[in-house]
């Protein structure tokens, strides 16, 4: 793999970013990002600190002096982890108090890094654009069965519910909405299981960067 060789994973909610970006970093030998970390420790820690996390001063904050610590809680995840990232994560201070970080973890040594703005606009220059989706129904599912799996009672319908809501607070935000880049490569993954998904990335990966490359 060429040194400093930057690779995007972006996509819905639950399509499968994650669980793709750290397969793609592990066989391509790159460290991995899930950016998405980011946004949930901001918002955890507004709502810690019994605030809004619309609240654009609170936030910036938050943002500024996210520590690694914040990284490793492990209430990042569930409804209203989700809901507060995605909220403080329509604020323009608090994306540009992250970009920096984002960018300076993949420019020394390359990265995989999943998202939902990093092809369009943390890394435009990405040598390999991913734009990972499924149907909303598929994705929902696959939030339900992770529930589950983490013994976290849930209501299908609600997931799911949840699931649209944040997709069209992402899309819709003035800045960075969620959409892929022009380049991106979109992989639709609705009747892909996680292993076949990988496949046809990684052929993707292949194609784009040359054999010799990988
Ligand atoms: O990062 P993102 O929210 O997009 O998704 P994830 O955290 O990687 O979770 C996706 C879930 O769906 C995991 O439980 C995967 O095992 C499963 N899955 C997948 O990742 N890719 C598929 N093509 C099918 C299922
Ligand atoms: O895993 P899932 O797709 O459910 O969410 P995530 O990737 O952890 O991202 C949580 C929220 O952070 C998203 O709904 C976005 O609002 C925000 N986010 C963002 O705006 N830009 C990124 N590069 C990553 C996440």
């Amino acid at each position: 793999m060429t040194p400093g060789t930057v690779i995007a994973v972006d996509g819905p909610a639950a399509a499968g970013k994650g669980t793709l970006a750290r397969r793609l970093a592990a066989a391509l030998g790159l460290p991995y990002l899930d950016t998405g970390l980011l946004y949930r420790a901001v918002g955890r820690r507004v709502l810690d600190a019994g605030a809004d996390p619309r609240d654009a001063r609170q936030a910036e904050e938050a943002a500024r002096s996210l520590s690694p610590a914040d990284l490793e809680r492990d209430d990042l995840r569930g409804p209203m982890a989700d809901m507060a990232a995605s909220a403080v994560a329509a604020i323009p201070a608090v994306r540009a108090a992250l970009l920096d970080f984002q960018r300076g973890f993949g420019r020394e040594r390359g990265a995989v890094l999943d998202g939902r703005d990093i092809g369009t606009v943390v890394f435009p220059d990405a040598a390999v654009k991913l734009f990972v989706t499924a149907s909303v129904e598929e994705r929902a599912r696959r939030r339900f069965l992770e529930l589950q799996g983490r013994g976290v009672a849930a209501d299908p319908a609600q997931v799911e519910a949840e699931i649209r809501d944040r997709d069209a607070q992402d899309a819709n935000r003035p800045v960075a909405p969620l959409r892929p880049a022009d380049d991106a490569v979109v992989l639709d993954t609705t009747v892909l299981d996680a292993e076949a998904a990988f496949v046809a990335a990684i052929d993707l990966v292949k194609a784009r960067l040359g054999r010799a490359a990988i």
